[in-house]
């Protein structure tokens, strides 16, 4: 199997395949464009739903939660068939999805998890995001054998399942480690802007030289954190290991270069699962999984990042 095709088959582990529903609508309430992963998440959902001649109404939210939950309504008052949501943060949804359930409109959330009882949504596609960060924590560990190690942490949005999970993972994944300590974590927010101007501001505090590691809950943030380093005189990869998670081309070519470490992939194609869920469920009842998982795949310097990198801008990712 090729790169492209090893990428794709390894998309999701479940993926069932269901017959095509003519003239759907589906509403779909995405958070909004704060990462090059979120970008790519919208393209893929939005040309999922043209191959399979689904009518989408997109609702970008510009981070904020109040206007997912207008998205919401306006999708339940407009009588969609389903709706997609993308929560940007944990809490606060019991109501909203109360009224979807009460329109007989089925939800399936996309690649974050809510705090609200399951038979409130069909289905949720995502990774496993504790999962993610243990796998971040156990790179490193493997990398720093017994040295010393003094980690600062980008965290993603406060109160999103993604920062809070790909948190706890890390730290798990370090734990029984005392020569690794955690320094400093604050939010980047999950944006590249964020991401830099936190950074420097780790390495005013600390003075580059004492930090060992980044830990960036996305690859944007690093991303962003890589201009800070070098701008302080220092070199991303070597001075300062770098391990974050999405595995968005940048990310590869940052690898290929020797400015980043590692990065663990979330697939952008949550859409891709979410749509056959949906349309078997709206075709005959059949009832999904409660979770559907998608794949959390490590990347380090021993992969061809370059040609990863070149086939998944290909991809459009
Ligand atoms: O919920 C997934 C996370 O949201 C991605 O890791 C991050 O890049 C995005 O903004």
């Amino acid at each position: 199997m090729n790169i492209k095709a090893t990428l794709m088959a390894s998309a999701v582990i479940l993926s069932p395949v269901a017959a095509l529903a003519a003239d759907l609508t589906i509403g779909f309430s995405q958070i909004g464009s704060e990462s090059g992963w979120r970008a790519a998440e919208t393209t893929v959902t939005k040309q999922e739903a043209e191959k399979r001649g689904i009518t989408l109404k997109f609702a970008d939210a510009q981070q904020k939660q109040e206007n997912q939950i207008k998205a919401i309504r306006s999708f339940i008052a407009q009588g969609v068939d389903a709706i997609l949501i993308a929560p940007v943060v944990a809490t606060g949804w019991d109501e909203v999805l109360e009224e979807a359930q009460d329109a007989e409109i089925p939800v399936v959330l996309l690649d974050r998890t809510v705090d609200a009882p399951d038979d409130l949504y069909l289905t949720a596609v995502t990774s496993d995001l504790v999962h993610e960060g243990k796998v971040a924590g156990e790179w490193l560990v493997s990398e720093m054998g017994d040295s010393d190690c003094r980690i600062v942490e980008l965290q993603g949005t406060t109160g999103s399942s993604p920062a809070i999970d790909r948190k706890t993972g890390f730290e798990q994944g370090i734990d029984g480690h005392a020569n690794l300590e955690i320094v400093r974590s604050q939010t980047g927010d999950f944006t590249r802007s964020q991401g830099k101007v936190v950074m420097e501001s780790f390495l005013k505090a600390e003075g580059g030289d004492s930090i060992c590691a980044l830990y960036a809950h996305n690859d944007d943030m690093a991303v962003g954190a890589i201009q800070a380093i070098k701008e302080a005189g220092l070199k991303p990869g070597e001075d300062i290991k770098i391990v974050a998670i999405d595995a968005v081309p940048d990310a590869h070519l940052a690898i290929a270069q020797g400015e980043m470490n590692a990065t663990i992939e979330l697939t952008p194609n949550m859409a891709g699962p979410a749509l056959d869920a949906l349309e078997a469920y709206l075709a005959d009842g059949t009832l999904p999984p409660k979770w559907i998982q998608t794949e959390s795949k490590l990347f380090t310097a021993s992969d061809d990042n370059q040609s990863i990198y070149e086939m998944k801008k290909d991809l459009g990712y």
